[in-house]
């Protein structure tokens, strides 16, 4: 890539969106060992949303005549506390990929790489979208408290899709 700034920005990039797929994929398991089969289900697909957004970034990298780099990544976590603490960490990590994006798309500006620029506004949009889906399923969460029911209902509605997560 003409900038090797804005190259080390995507690689960087694409290393967070593996950790997010990592992560994510982490969640899943353990809920799914806890018989949260709704949130194992979603969290799944998210975690399948993130490898896809680390492929093509990937992708990207490479076919503008850069080198993608795969990272090596941490364990993620094993075990989580809740529900409510897996959609906090959710939201909490969206966060971060959202000033992680901004920082990418800052170095675009700053490089006058205005290519990588339009590129990467897909993924700006992209987070609005997360951040507000975790925003508001962590909101659902905190009105159902610890109610065993209101919880069994969350975990059921997420698998058929009938949480609202707009
Ligand atoms: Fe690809 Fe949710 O960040």
């Amino acid at each position: 890539m003409k900038s090797k700034k804005v190259e080390q920005a995507l690689n960087e990039q694409i290393k967070v969106e593996y950790e997010s797929s990592q992560f994510y994929l982490a969640m899943a398991s353990w809920a799914e060992t806890e018989g949260l089969n709704g949130t194992a289900n979603f969290l799944y697909g998210q975690s399948e949303e993130e490898r896809q957004h680390m492929l093509k970034l990937i992708r990207f990298v490479n076919e503008r005549g850069g080198q993608a780099v795969i990272p090596a990544l941490p364990e993620p976590p094993k075990s989580f506390e809740s529900l409510q603490s897996i959609f906090q960490h959710l939201l909490d990590h969206e966060m971060k990929v959202t000033d992680s994006i901004n920082e990418v798309v800052g170095t675009c500006l700053s490089e006058k790489d205005y290519t990588t620029h339009n590129f990467m506004q897909w993924y700006v949009s992209e987070q609005i979208e997360e951040e507000s889906m975790a925003r508001n399923l962590l909101d659902q969460l905190n009105l159902i408290g610890n109610d065993k029911g209101g919880l069994y209902l969350f975990d059921r509605d997420l698998n058929s899709g009938n949480v609202s997560t707009e």
